[in-house]
């Protein structure tokens, strides 16, 4: 018969509770240095964050070899280092950028208009504009700018390093206006948007499985300096297991303030983060800058996603752009592959096996494959819909 003491360390590994959480812990696990030797394909690291030189990244990934260290040094950036990087010029042509800017203007614009769009559920309303689901606004309203803007390799890069393939994006627009406050201390989706007495009836294994479900990253849309409020981080605070329970009480709430860091952006940069790691956006304190970032949400090809997406029309929308400007030379593949992951369905899951049986293989067609095979063949744009229709009806129960 085992003890009680063993009984009760055994509930206490699995179940984990807010009362636990001890701020000793989580300094050993927060109070490190990232050492720039660890991580040989960052250009510097600043406050504790790994900086990369994005034309380097891509060059060093341009063979097989190297894609596979640098996809592995960025994973393990995510997973056991500082939790966050940031990618220098991310987007080395800011026209791209600039371009969308002004499609997220308009969006935001027809929300005043028309009194609609959403509150931001981490500061209060109307100190900020969001774009719900900017991924497929931004890709019905000008699918050319979203071939040239999801075709971004790094975004493909990144995701790919800590999700694996088939990842399924999602974005959302965050214009922080001046005098905008400061966010409070968060971990993000999925355990990070739940309520204590929730977090607590999930097992341990699940609290580390959360931060592998989902990445987060930031497209810089303007320059950001200190004072117009760019993301507030706590480097490592990912590695804290209990840490979405943690973060509901108040003596971690003070760590993070007195110990976060942040880092001024220029247009263009790339930020991604584990999103188990304490963040915040920070108050704008700038007389004139609206801070504009999109928010861009990955998800495993096997966790769900947490904005509906109409991926169907999404590729309806984006074939005929995508097949024009592969013809004119506007998009290379490898950028017509990004824009297609970051738009199409990717996975084979779920579909209905009586309709839709797998075919010389384990898995399904995917909306992806189906649109590669479609822009391969040069397929007309009605037969491209209609395929692309036929194939979802038959995923449906
Ligand atoms: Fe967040």
């Amino acid at each position: 018969m085992k003890t009680d003491n063993f009984l009760r360390q055994r509930a206490d590994r699995v179940w984990l509770t807010e009362a636990a959480c001890d701020l000793e812990d989580f300094r050993v696990e927060v109070e490190r240095t990232t050492q720039l030797s660890d991580y040989p394909h960052a250009a510097s690291v600043e406050k504790n964050v790994l900086i990369y030189d994005a034309s380097r990244v891509l060059k060093t990934a341009g063979t097989d070899d190297g894609r596979r260290a640098v996809l592995a040094e960025i994973c393990e950036a995510f997973a056991t280092g500082p939790g966050v990087i940031v990618l220098k010029q991310g987007f080395e042509d800011t026209g791209v950028i600039d371009a969308a800017s002004r499609v997220f203007d308009e969006i935001i614009n027809e929300q005043h208009r028309t009194n609609t769009g959403g509150g931001d559920h981490f500061a209060k309303p109307g100190a900020n504009d969001r774009i719900w689901n900017s991924l497929e606004k931004h890709c019905l309203k000008d699918p050319e700018n979203f071939a040239a803007y999801y075709g971004n390799a790094l975004i493909a890069l990144v995701s790919e390093a800590w999700l694996g393939p088939s990842y399924q994006m999602t974005a959302q627009v965050n214009r922080v206006n001046p005098g905008g406050a400061a966010q409070s201390a968060h971990r993000d989706y999925h355990l990070g948007f739940q309520a204590s007495a929730v977090i607590e009836q999930f097992p341990a294994h699940v609290h580390r499985l959360s931060p592998v479900l989902t990445l987060q990253g930031a497209v810089a849309h303007c320059d950001m300096p200190l004072e117009s409020g760019p993301t507030l981080f706590l480097p490592f605070s990912q590695t804290y297991v209990p840490g979405y329970l943690a973060l509901k009480r108040e003596e971690f709430r003070d760590y993070f303030d007195k110990n976060h860091v942040q880092l001024p952006l220029s247009k263009g940069d790339l930020v991604f983060f584990n999103p188990a790691l304490f963040h915040a956006a920070g108050t704008n304190r700038s007389v004139d800058i609206k801070r504009v970032a999109n928010l861009l949400q990955v998800s495993s090809a096997f966790g769900r996603a947490m904005e509906t997406v109409n991926r169907e029309r999404m590729s309806a929308t984006l074939y005929p752009a995508l097949k024009a400007m592969l013809v004119d030379g506007r998009l290379t593949d490898a950028q017509a592959r990004n824009a297609i992951a970051s738009c199409a369905e990717g996975y084979s899951f779920p579909t209905n096996l009586d309709r839709d049986p797998p075919l010389g293989g384990l898995a399904p067609k995917t909306q992806a494959q189906l649109m590669h095979e479609a822009l391969a063949g040069r397929w007309e744009v009605d037969a491209f819909a209609a395929a692309l229709a036929a194939q979802s009806e038959k995923k449906l129960s």
